[in-house]
């Protein structure tokens, strides 16, 4: 399409009109040119296609469809082709039911386990997230349909979800909040960027010009359409020029008028609708030049991908006296409602229609020695009496339990935040009556976020499964087996208690504000700087084999800020069973003017040993992996220093670990004022060369004077005098030593400026 071509011939009522969808999910079509509508559809772990009678809420039904891994689970993973081939298969499904674009992934932060939609996010580290969200773009994409990375930015919780203002410095956004978007619009090129609900900072994401300009396009370069979250957009005539380029789903036309008369009364260019115009018109062009609506969609197919992926994602926590795996032949007593009805999915928007749901029952069908028992409800927290008596009496005849808990749907969802992180007492009650009429008992998790577990003691194994998607139950099945050794590791931090959390004192905000004021200490940057015990750490997973790690080395022990080091490390299959790792690269920087976490994952690898087998890994380390964000700069910014380099098998589980120097090649620029103090001034190459010889003047002096008497020499010490040195402005030379004037000191500080 000869974008510029239409956009001549179209009139400009018809070109405001473009900038709002036709309903929930369709772009509006401009007959008279030839221009047809669009479909979209939520995403995003799988097709959430409707009809006209569209919600964004997923209350009526939609099409038939696979529901993946969620991506608390596929996060888990670690595994980026993993997360690859199910946006390969999204892709496909999404070309089957012609839709341009699928509204995902969402990258949103994991600030708080109390986010009511952590479940369709990735991880409280920014990294990790930016690969998933790199890999399902990449995947989805590679198949000719487009992605709508979301919610931009800054919404990590549901509270006041429309109306509350994320409030936080440009340090913590660029570090923590920004770089899983920006990873992706750098690396995948998402067709689309979804703003989020909130306001940021003071103005609301969908007429937020510095983010949606700014940032993304002139800082980052992204070239496609920004679209509101469903109902984000406030005032529609300011929402234009700031760079929202498509109202979802619609307003009925009234913000359209609005933008029309803005134009015509001169407060908005027609240029600014032009440009939106034509993004719209680009991202339709693209779905045209894409579109094979004959793609085949196997959903049996997906289904056995669903499960082998679910599998891949689950983390084995707890594995005392190798309780796990099961071994066929063992009396087996199969406990809790999860397991004959699996929760592997979150409620809202991602909500899935799936075709089939496996269950482990289903899974477990035909086996011997198996009995299953309710063990709780799902509609009451209170313990059921008869329903814990049969647990309790199939627990008593068996070898070992298995419980299948976690969390209901009414505990955790889109459009509300959770208020505790308590998993529900019927089935703690459930966890511990079970534990004392048989001890071997093995806890399944299905939850999409962090829980306490008070009942941890009573659990000799513990699965965390997360939302594990349709195909969980048989995941399950393997996982407990042994048909696939556990390889999934905590894609966040499981605090011992909800207040434990960094967000905790301010978390939600206070009415409409919520301020971000943990700043960059979000999961274990948080819990490893205070040295505090979590449950279980980030990263954290074990295998039904045993790894060893050897031989860190790393290209230099120094370099500059400009150059690449590579790291590589030996790692060992030292157990007796085939297994996976997941190898995590760690920087920390010892020393820094700013506060800094003391470790940042910066790389991981997942790879695949047979026992006895030896792998090395090798990373590369670019200067973004030594850098913080400098607000002095707007810059990423490598301070001269020390920086180690861990490999971990969590953050708090560090196998090897090596130094490295790294000279940055930036300088901040400084003004010196009267006020300037000398400790600022002495770390200045051209405040000291300029001070050099009133210093020289000052030690002679100091030398000659000494300390009148013993009493003064205790009084103030040799570091007292030296401190209150430091700390002292340059002006303090007008009302110590009186020995400059004020005008003389700010001649002093130009010249310093000027040298
Ligand atoms: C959600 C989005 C979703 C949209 C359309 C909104 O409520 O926040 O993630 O894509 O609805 O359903």
């Amino acid at each position: 399409m000869d974008i510029q071509k239409v956009l001549s011939e179209m009139t400009l009522e018809e070109k405001c009109s473009l900038l709002s969808g036709a309903d929930f999910w369709h772009t509006k079509a401009v007959e008279r040119l030839g221009i047809p509508a669009m479909m979209m559809s939520d995403g995003p772990h799988g097709l959430r296609k409707q009809d006209q009678t569209g919600d964004h809420l997923g209350i009526n039904d939609s099409i038939k469809a696979v529901c993946f891994p969620t991506a608390c689970a596929t996060a888990a993973s670690f595994d980026r082709e993993a997360v690859r081939a199910i946006g390969r298969e999204i892709g496909a499904a999404c070309q089957h039911e012609d839709l341009g674009v699928i509204l995902g992934p969402a990258v949103n932060i994991k600030r708080s386990p109390l986010c009511g939609r952590n479940f369709e996010y990735f991880s409280e580290d920014p990294y990790l997230a930016g690969e998933m969200a790199v890999s399902l773009i990449d995947g989805v994409q590679s198949q000719g349909v487009g992605t709508s990375i979301k919610h931009f930015a800054a919404n990590s919780q549901e509270h006041r979800r429309m109306s509350s203002d994320s409030v936080i410095d440009e340090r913590t956004l660029r570090e923590i909040y920004f770089p899983a978007f920006e990873q992706a619009v750098k690396r995948a090129k998402p067709w689309t960027v979804m703003c989020s609900y909130n306001k940021l900072n003071g103005t609301h994401a969908s007429q937020n010009r510095e983010l949606l300009t700014g940032v993304l396009r002139e800082d980052w370069g992204f070239d496609g359409l920004v679209m509101s979250d469903w109902g984000a957009v406030s005032d529609r005539v300011a929402g234009v020029p700031a760079g929202l380029d498509l109202e979802m789903p619609s307003s009925g036309g009234s913000n359209d008028r609005r933008v029309l008369q803005a134009v015509r009364e001169g407060r908005l260019s027609e240029e600014a609708v032009d440009v939106a115009a034509g993004r719209v018109l680009q991202m339709v062009d693209r779905y045209l030049t894409s579109r094979r609506p004959d793609t085949p969609w196997d959903m049996e197919a997906q289904h056995a991908l669903a499960r082998r992926i679910a599998a891949e994602c689950m983390v084995l926590l707890k594995n005392e006296d190798d309780m796990l795996p099961l071994h066929e032949g063992e009396k087996l007593a199969v406990i809790g409602r999860f397991a004959a009805h699996p929760r592997f999915q979150g409620g809202g928007s991602s909500h899935i229609n799936s075709f089939r749901v496996e269950s482990l029952m289903d899974a477990l069908q035909g086996m011997p020695g198996i009995t299953y028992a309710q063990g709780y409800d799902v509609k009451s927290e209170e313990p059921d009496e008869a329903l814990i008596a049969e647990a309790v009496e199939a627990a008593a005849h068996a070898d070992k339990a298995v419980i299948v808990a976690g969390l209901p749907d009414s505990f955790e969802s889109e459009g509300y935040d959770r208020t505790h992180i308590r998993m529900p007492r019927c089935q703690v009650e459930l966890i511990e009556r079970v534990a004392k009429a048989n001890p071997n008992v093995v806890v399944v998790l299905y939850n999409g976020s962090p829980v306490e577990m008070p009942w941890l003691h009573c659990a000799k194994a513990v699965i965390e499964g997360y939302l594990g998607g349709q195909a969980v139950g048989g995941a399950t099945k393997d996982v407990l087996f042994g048909t696939v050794n556990p390889c999934g590791c905590l894609p966040e931090s499981f605090p011992i208690k909800l207040e434990d959390n960094p967000s905790y004192l301010t978390y939600g905000g206070e009415g409409d504000v919520a301020v971000y004021a943990e700043g960059v200490f979000v999961g274990y940057r948080y819990y490893d700087k205070k040295k505090m015990d979590v449950l279980f750490p980030f990263g954290h997973g074990l295998s039904y084999t045993t790894f060893a790690y050897a031989n860190l080395r790393l290209s230099a022990d120094r370099i500059r800020d400009t150059d690449a080091l590579t790291v590589s490390v030996d790692v060992t299959n030292t157990g007796k069973r085939a297994g996976k790792t997941v190898v995590q690269l760690y920087v920390g920087d010892k020393e820094c003017e700013v506060f800094r976490p003391v470790r940042e994952l910066k790389d991981f690898a997942k790879i695949s040993l047979e026992p006895g087998e030896t792998k090395t890994v090798t990373f590369t380390l670019e200067k973004r992996a030594f850098a913080y964000w400098n607000v002095k700069l707007h810059d990423w910014f490598v301070e001269s220093g020390a920086f180690t380099v861990e490999i971990g098998r969590s953050s708090r589980d560090i196998a090897l670990s090596s130094e490295v120097y790294v000279e940055g090649t930036q300088t901040v620029p400084m003004t010196v004022t009267p006020d300037t103090i000398y400790l600022d001034l002495m770390k200045n190459e051209k405040a000291r060369r300029v001070l050099a010889p009133m210093m020289e003047k000052k030690r002679l002096l100091d030398n000659e004077n000494g300390s009148s008497s013993e009493a003064a020499a205790e009084a103030i010490t040799d570091e007292m005098n030296e401190a209150m040195f430091l700390y002292s402005p340059l002006r303090a030379m007008v009302s110590f030593d009186q020995s400059m004037t004020y005008d003389e000191v700010q001649a002093l500080a130009d010249e310093i400026n000027n040298a």
